[in-house]
């Protein structure tokens, strides 16, 4: 394995800050070097300072967006952190709309936004709900609008739901369960970079941005909030993971309970 030096991880650190707005500490060199020796190995390069210089040579314009794959780490799985999906499943049965729209911003792989859309379609009915999936991370975008998961990672769905929405794999699908494609009709996954200036998106009655903001450092986590902020409805909610907290960041939201925040109404109201 080719090492790194620590005038070269911080090269490498400033990079991937000024692209993502992901914050390596120094404990982190290991992680970096393992991950990206295969990309060094993959072009046959000899040292980490060869691969900075191939980064931004523009006979290799992928190559960042593989890089930004690489450094992202992409954990999830269903109805992770079920309290979101009851606080969601209590307010759909409280509170009527035509439509409802929620963003998934930090999607990784998919589970979040197909458990998110189980809970919506199972309540609402279809024609009724919108999810839209973001990530910066192209390699799990792929596979989140594939929608094929592992037998195993369908533990954590609900029985009535992965019923009603999961199609077991057969013959060469075996081992492997599909979404079904009613709820995948509903759904949008596109490419965002929450650190970078947004696409027209709508307004959205709720954002999950769960496990995302640990990967940022202060400032860049109140330009996140801010700019994720003005695509919530008034009276919308902002949901983060429980070991994240928006407690200090922004008058606008008022916590309705650890990690769901409310953005106050025009008349100053949060309920
Ligand atoms: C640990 S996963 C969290 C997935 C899911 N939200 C959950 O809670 O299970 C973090 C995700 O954030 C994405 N990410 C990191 N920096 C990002 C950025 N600047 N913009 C958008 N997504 C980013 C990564 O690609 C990764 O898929």
């Amino acid at each position: 394995m080719v090492a790194i030096s620590d005038a070269v991880f911080r090269k490498f650190a400033r990079l991937l800050h000024e692209r993502a707005g992901i914050h390596l500490s120094e404990q982190k060199k290991m992680m970096l070097a393992t991950r990206l020796n295969k990309r060094l190995q993959h072009f046959g390069l000899r040292s980490f300072n060869q691969y900075f210089t191939l980064l931004n040579d523009p006979a290799h314009p992928d190559e960042m967006q593989v890089m930004i794959d690489h450094l992202t780490t992409n954990e999830t799985y269903f109805f992770r952190e079920p309290a979101h999906f009851d606080f969601l499943e209590s307010l759909l049965r409280r509170e009527r709309r035509e439509q409802w729209r929620i963003w998934c911003a930090a999607s990784s792989s998919g589970e979040e936004v197909y458990s998110l859309a189980m809970v919506l379609d199972d309540v609402v009915g279809t024609g009724h709900w919108f999810v839209l999936g973001s990530d910066i991370s192209t390699r799990m975008l792929a596979q989140a609008r594939r929608g094929v998961y592992p037998e195993e990672d369908n533990a954590t769905i609900p029985q009535r739901l992965l019923k009603k929405y999961c199609l077991k794999g057969v013959g060469a699908q075996a081992g492997s369960f599909a979404i079904d494609r009613r709820l995948k009709q509903g759904i949008e996954f596109r490419q965002i970079n929450l650190t970078a200036l947004l696409p027209p998106l709508g307004q959205f009655d709720l954002i999950f941005i769960r496990n995302v903001m640990i990967y940022f450092n202060q400032p860049t986590k109140h330009e996140v909030v801010k700019r994720v902020l003005g695509q919530l409805k008034p009276g919308g909610y902002i949901i983060t993971s429980h070991s994240e907290t928006l407690h200090g960041i922004t008058s606008e939201l008022a916590m309705v309970k650890p990690s769901i925040y409310q953005k106050q109404r025009r008349d100053g109201g949060a309920a």
